[in-house]
């Protein structure tokens, strides 16, 4: 399994949603069956510019972008992220085009 970045938005209209409780799921999760990280980091991101389909939660480098995810959402997204499963087509493809290239572009960036 390659590394995966995780960043769940901590933007105000993600937490209102209740993104702070899927993050702090997620980091139990990835705390117990991978400690040090080796192979998923899970980070909280300021905003992706996607709020109103939000909650949004990227993964890099997959370059998937996440969006509506409520709760119930989590097994599918852990079972992705653990190399179980393709993508979870029915959260993805949700915010503008642009608002995705922009976050890659970001994130490929070296500097
Ligand atoms: S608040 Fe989450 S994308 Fe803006």
């Amino acid at each position: 399994m390659n590394n995966k970045l995780v960043y769940v938005c901590d933007g105000g209209d993600c937490n209102e949603k209740g993104s702070g409780n899927l993050f702090t799921k997620l980091k139990v999760h990835f705390d117990e069956v991978d400690p040090h990280e080796k192979r998923i980091k899970i980070r909280r991101y300021p905003c992706f510019g996607g709020c109103e389909q939000g909650i949004n939660i990227t993964i890099w480098p997959d370059k998937v972008f996440y969006s509506l995810v409520k709760e119930s959402d989590l097994p599918d997204i852990i079972t992705h992220l653990e190399g179980e499963s393709a993508p979870v087509t029915r959260l993805t493809g949700k915010v503008r085009p642009d608002v995705e290239e922009f976050l890659w572009q970001m994130l490929d960036s070296p500097y």
